[in-house]
């Protein structure tokens, strides 16, 4: 179709690009029979509810933050083989340290936090009758070859991420996306390891000095850095998530769930957040990858500065909410299906390349729980 591109188009791209067109095609057709199935009868609907030990929606929420859960922590045990407690690459721990001391052991706990909640929302489904997800099928990419990472099996690539940085900008800002406000990168993360490649790249053993002395240490720092803005992404996107998704549970105890779960995103968020400031503020800010160019520049010095940028201010901003007649407040943002619903979350990673090499069966399969979980609608009291 784009023949004359495509030389032009790096070949993971051009291939992640035509699987995520599949997936929007893919995407019309089942809303076309999603639009059907909402004109039926309610009272058909209602009694098919009805014979379920939750409600279809419910379900449907569940099996998405399920999936969401997997994926998270596939990426989490890859970070933790690496940079956790007890993680196996020497020179990544350092440079992650050079964010904060504690970083290793708070890989360690998100990780097992992640794994608590995949584990958790799948036995829970089950006990209410309802199927699991299960993602095995797809953990074909490779791991990393640097020391430390098992050599198995992975649903997420941490090898060339794109990473959204403008939740930083968003939460200091007065402004809503939910009023149609975009926000600026805060550093331009692009095609970047979150995680070492090789022990060729960066030496399991090199040391890492602040500010870095040798390419391959700067490389090593922006590989870290890059992680603690990865994580901070991650989970302000689940925090955006679940909350866009409580808003269309039914069932009181599956609230439950879905709330309790996410408070514990929203403190993930609000620690990575204040890790990844330490990437851009001194004395480590100025780093530079040799091989990609990504820079973390110091975010309290111009051209930045100001309130939109400086790295202390990790609580979020009071901005616009409901309507801009109401006094801003300090809050979650966005939390409407458009811009934090199951699809778009899905496409915000689909876009950060976490995806990337993944079989067009896995986008079909994620797309088709995040479109699920979108049609779930909040039923009153006694209906559902
Ligand atoms: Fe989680």
């Amino acid at each position: 179709m784009h023949l004359k591109n495509a030389p032009l188009i790096p070949a993971h791209e051009a291939d992640l690009a035509s699987k995520w067109r599949n997936v929007v095609r893919r995407r019309s057709f089942l809303q076309g029979i999603g639009i059907a199935g909402a004109m039926l009868p309610g009272g058909k609907l209602l009694a098919e509810d009805n014979g379920r030990k939750l409600p279809k929606g419910d379900v449907a929420i569940l099996r998405f933050l399920a999936a969401a859960e997997l994926i998270e922590s596939d990426f989490w045990q890859q970070y933790n083989e690496l940079g956790g407690v007890n993680g196996g690459n020497p020179a990544y721990i350092l440079a992650l340290q050079n964010l904060d001391g504690d970083m290793p052991q708070y890989i360690s706990d998100n990780t097992d936090d992640e794994m608590s909640h995949a584990a958790f929302l799948n036995a829970y489904l089950m006990s209410k009758g309802e199927q699991p997800v299960n993602l095995d099928a797809f953990r074909t990419l490779p791991s990393s070859q640097a020391t430390g990472a098992k050599q198995i099996g992975r649903l997420t690539n941490l090898m060339k991420l794109n990473v959204d940085t403008s939740w930083y900008t968003r939460y200091r800002s007065t402004q809503n996306p939910d009023f149609g406000a975009t926000f600026p990168q805060a550093v331009n993360i692009m095609n970047e390891p979150a995680i070492p490649v090789n022990d060729a790249d960066t030496p399991p053993s090199q040391p890492q000095p602040v500010p870095p002395a040798t390419s391959q240490q700067s490389r090593m720092q922006a590989i870290a850095n890059t992680a603690g803005f990865h994580f901070a992404t991650f989970d302000q996107a689940g925090s955006s998530l679940y909350t866009t998704l409580s808003l269309k549970v039914t069932d009181p105890e599956v609230l439950r769930i879905v709330v309790s779960i996410l408070g514990v995103e929203v403190n993930h968020f609000a620690v990575w957040h204040d890790k990844a400031g330490n990437a851009v503020s001194q004395p480590l800010a100025g780093v530079n990858d040799p091989e990609t160019g990504v820079t973390f520049p110091d975010l309290n010095a111009a051209p930045f500065g100001g309130e939109a940028f400086q790295t202390n201010l990790i609580f979020p901003e009071p901005c616009e909410f409901i309507t801009p007649n109401l006094p801003a407040c300090a809050v979650i943002r966005p939390s409407l299906k458009e811009n934090a619903g199951a699809v778009a979350t899905a496409t915000a990673v689909a876009k950060s390349q976490l995806f990337l090499g993944q079989s067009q069966a896995f986008f079909d399969a994620v797309i088709g729980l995040a479109m699920e979980a979108d049609a779930a609608q909040r039923k009153h009291g006694g209906e559902g």
